[in-house]
């Protein structure tokens, strides 16, 4: 199929680069100048694991390329996805500036029929408005269709999660759409959920609340656990073998962050709102995640009492392993508590600091070369992502440079009975 992505981040460019790589012809479009540049000499924006490779293989097979013009990209491909951002207004709506701006430009150049689809994720309605924005400014009237293919992406393995889907979700009532749609996703060999396109607007808000939800719940209860003396992973453990609780998203620690979940759920409390069916544990969700990092900082500052000019360490910025994406990182947040402490903070983050130090996230942290930099003379480190890297740094190396070997272990990435036994005063999450 001949194919074009209007928005080419971490949504567009992962699935351009997919669909071509199953044989597809794809067209990536971005009105960011300097990321088509970046694209066309070769040079991949942003970090995805496997996401180079598929780049380079499809673009020198001439089925990728990359472009600036929107024309370029509907008049040469019959179905066009949109993924650009779809970000939270300060009230926690949704701001769907990009989505009319990309339906107006897509209808204006619109000359015979095609199937625009919804990736980003959109508030249940929206493909509504895209349709009449586009009958709105398109001139002569072609037919066309909208559909919702809502994504379940998550960074760090968005190559792998799409390659090999659970599902594919398609919210369509024309058969002419759907069954180009089952062109596009024929190669991936994944169940096809059809349904109508509110349904599968709405599944993306639901599924994504949820797992903040899971998330929030494993949460609480590393607050009792830490009250009452139990171990939350081994309670984690014990109730996510049961299948229909299952296993993951069970992790506690200092709570969801991300360009999804925070949005996601701010964004379905306002969408429950204004549809006049309230949704009140989402504010409880919100609650328990932003009450996970607060404790863990009263922690810190309990410990060490005063914070000001003291040298902390922080291994890990980035928002989750395996991602160079700082937006909304719960690492961050914490860095900037201590920040306004006044505490002397020297982090290292194995891809997010360049991100970290171009978005102007922190204030007077200094960034460092290695974890073991980081630790130099420190009165404590803080594990604030849990990259596996950190698994092969010198344990006792790391006590020995320490000024005083505490440890506050923000993901349970460590293993408490081992760090007592090197020596470090160790505190974890729920247990
Ligand atoms: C975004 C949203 O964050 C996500 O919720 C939605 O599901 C898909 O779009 P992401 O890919 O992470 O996901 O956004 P980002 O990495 O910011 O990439 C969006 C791209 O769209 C940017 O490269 C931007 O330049 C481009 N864009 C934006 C356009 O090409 N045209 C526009 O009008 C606006
Ligand atoms: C999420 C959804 O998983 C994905 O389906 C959707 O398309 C986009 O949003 P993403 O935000 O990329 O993906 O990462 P995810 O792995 O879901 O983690 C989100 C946040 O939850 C991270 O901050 C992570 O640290 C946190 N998390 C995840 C936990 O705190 N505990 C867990 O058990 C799992």
């Amino acid at each position: 199929m001949d194919i074009s992505i209007v928005g080419s981040g971490y949504v567009g460019l992962v699935t351009g680069a997919c669909f071509a790589d199953v044989g597809h012809h794809v067209i990536c479009v971005d009105n960011d100048q300097r990321k088509i540049a970046a694209l066309q000499s070769g040079r991949i924006p942003i970090y995805e694991p496997g996401l180079q490779e598929v780049v380079h293989r499809n673009v020198s097979s001439h089925r990728l390329r990359f472009t600036r013009d929107i024309k370029d990209g509907v008049d040469n491909s019959q179905i066009i996805f949109i993924a650009v951002p779809t970000p939270p207004q300060s009230d926690g709506s949704v701001d769907l500036t990009y989505i009319e701006q990309v339906a107006r430009e897509i209808s204006e150049v619109l000359t015979d029929y095609r199937v625009i689809v919804d990736k980003s994720t959109v508030p249940v309605k929206t493909g509504e408005k895209v349709a009449d924005t586009i009958r709105r400014y398109n001139k002569i009237r072609v037919s066309f269709d909208v559909v919702s293919n809502p994504e379940f992406l998550r960074e760090g393995s968005a190559v792998a999660d799409l390659m090999n889907p659970d599902r594919i979700v398609i919210g369509s009532n024309s058969d002419r759409a759907l069954a180009l749609m089952k062109k596009v996703y024929e190669p991936f060999m994944a169940p096809i959920l059809v349904t109508d396109v509110k349904s599968a607007e709405l599944i993306k808000h639901a599924a994504n609340s949820f797992l903040a939800l899971k998330i929030s719940y494993i949460n609480a209860i590393s607050t009792i656990c830490e009250t009452s003396g139990a171990d939350v992973e081994q309670v984690a453990e014990g109730i996510g073998t049961d299948k229909r609780i299952g296993r993951s998203f069970l992790s506690a620690g200092l709570g969801y962050g991300g360009s999804c979940f925070p949005k996601d759920v701010a964004a379905f409390l306002a969408i429950s709102a204004q549809l006049g069916a309230p949704f009140p544990l989402l504010k409880e969700v919100e609650r328990i995640n932003t009450n996970q990092r607060t404790r863990f900082v009263h922690k810190i500052k309990d410990t060490l009492w005063i914070l000001k000019n003291k040298r902390i360490a922080v291994w890990g910025l980035t928002f989750k392993p395996d991602t160079d994406d700082v937006r909304c990182s719960v690492a961050v947040e914490v860095v900037n508590d201590l920040l306004r402490e006044g505490a002397m903070v020297y982090a290292y983050d194995p891809r997010g600091m360049d991100n970290v130090e171009e978005l102007g996230l922190c204030k007077g942290l200094n960034l460092v070369k290695s974890p073991l930099e980081a630790v130099r003379e420190a009165e404590a480190l803080i594990l604030a992502t849990e990259w596996k890297e950190f698994h092969r740094v010198d344990l006792e190396e790391t006590r020995r440079v320490m000024q005083t070997p505490i440890v506050f272990d923000g993901r349970n990435f460590f293993d408490p009975q081992t760090m007592k036994a090197v020596g470090f005063q160790y505190y974890g999450i729920g247990r």
